[in-house]
């Protein structure tokens, strides 16, 4: 039996990993760090997110058999006490960790939570699993450790040296680098920008990139409202997304990060980070001319602007400028080591334009049903081509 200790259970990435290890292969147990919140315990948390997922992953009936393997143990990295933790009975037997709990905020750190939890959290699993002896160690980290690089990212240890986006990168990149040192066998997963899924473009828990879709609906619901128009028919925007352009955006499906961590988790463990970012990065002007098209939006552009902004564009600029670093970073991340384990078939899919619009309609669908628009708008073709 395989005894795994997971963090990061309740989001995104941990909850799919579990799910899919799972329902291949019943010769795992994991025991689960995972935190309170919303009035409901641990245990309760992680009971409502696995069956979610399953619902998620098309197999609800699995759910029962699933949290009969997963254990769960409440607390927080930032304040575990790994000496003590060491002697819980429930610990005992775990041979491998899967450590994949982070705070994603992609915004500033006034009060160094991000690094607390992602560089301290990390160290603190790390002192764990030291302490039990444990011989493999699993890491999620990000393409991002990258940071500022300009050309390609390859799969080794990540440098300091180009310098960091945001407070969130460089806890990420110090995080990798010390589970590199501590001394573990380990495998490093680095996925880039995970969005909806290949088949249908859903996702179980939108993050990032999403907040500027659901920023641009409000926009014009609110515009549109305020001038008695139909927000469901076009709009000229006039707003100007004050960036670079690139054709190196890697939005990676949620169903391949799936896929490939759990094929690669599943391999020898030979100290190796893998670029889970799939190998058909997207562009700038392909992201915008989708939201256009979703939305129904005129006149929403790209480009660095030294002139004076639109109001709108500076408000764009205020909630969700943190993410545009990822919308002109000239990064290719090499695949060598994702191809060397898993074969290059797997990186046989490419998110061209249709499947951006279908990320973005099912996005609308799932998390606004109640906005008529939305929906509206999510659920047709659009009648003509947006204009600029
Ligand atoms: N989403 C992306 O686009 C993306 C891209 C690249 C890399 N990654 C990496 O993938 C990993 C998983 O992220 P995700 O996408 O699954 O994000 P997520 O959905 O926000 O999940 C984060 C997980 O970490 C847990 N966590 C956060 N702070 C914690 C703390 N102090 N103590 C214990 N658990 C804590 C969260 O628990 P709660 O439910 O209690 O908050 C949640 O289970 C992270 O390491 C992230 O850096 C994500």
């Amino acid at each position: 039996m395989n005894k795994v200790f997971l963090t990061g259970i309740t989001g995104l990435v941990g909850s799919a990993f579990v799910v899919a290890l799972l329902r291949e292969r019943q010769d795992y147990e994991f025991v689960c760090l995972v935190r309170r919140g919303g009035g409901k315990s641990a245990a309760e948390r992680t009971e409502a997110i696995i069956r979610d997922e399953c619902r998620f992953d098309g197999c609800p009936e699995l759910a029962d058999m699933i949290l009969k393997h997963v254990s769960v143990i409440e607390g927080d990295v930032v304040t575990i006490d790994p000496e003590a933790m060491a002697k819980d009975p429930i610990l005992a037997g775990v041979n491998k960790f899967f450590h994949c709990a982070a705070d994603v905020n992609l915004g500033k750190d006034p009060t160094g939570k991000v690094f607390r939890i992602n560089f301290e959290g990390t160290k603190n699993v790390v002192a764990l699993a030291k302490k039990l002896g444990v011989k493999e160690f699993h890491y999620v980290a990000t393409a991002y450790v990258a940071g500022k690089l300009k050309g390609t990212a390859y799969e080794v240890c990540p440098t300091l040296d180009n310098g960091f986006n945001n407070p969130y990168e460089e806890s990420k990149c110090k995080a990798e680098r010390l589970v590199r040192e501590s001394g573990f066998n380990f495998s490093i997963y680095r996925p880039a920008i995970i969005t909806g899924r290949r088949s249908d473009g859903r996702i179980r828990k939108p993050l990032a990139f999403y907040r500027i879709l659901e920023f641009l609906g409000k926009v014009k619901s609110h515009r549109s409202s305020k001038m008695h128009l139909d927000p469901a028919d076009w709009m000229a925007m006039h707003i100007n997304f004050s960036t670079a352009t690139t054709d190196r955006i890697y939005f990676v499906p949620i169903d391949y990060v799936q896929e490939a961590i759990t094929a690669l988790f599943q391999k020898p463990v030979t100290n190796t980070a893998y670029h889970v970012t799939g190998d058909s990065p997207v562009s700038t002007l392909q992201i915008l001319d989708s939201i256009c098209r979703v939305l129904r939006m005129d006149d929403l552009t790209v480009g660095r602007n030294n002139g004076e902004e639109s109001p709108e564009s500076k408000m764009m600029a205020r909630f969700v400028g943190d993410l545009y670093p990822y919308f002109d970073s000239n990064i290719t991340f090499d695949q060598s080591n994702v191809r060397k384990a898993l074969g290059d078939k797997i990186l046989d899919w490419e998110y061209g334009t249709k499947s951006l619009e279908t990320l973005m309609r099912s996005f609308f669908l799932d998390y606004f049903p109640n906005v008529e628009w939305l929906q509206k708008v999510a659920s047709t073709e659009p009648d003509r081509e947006p204009r600029y």
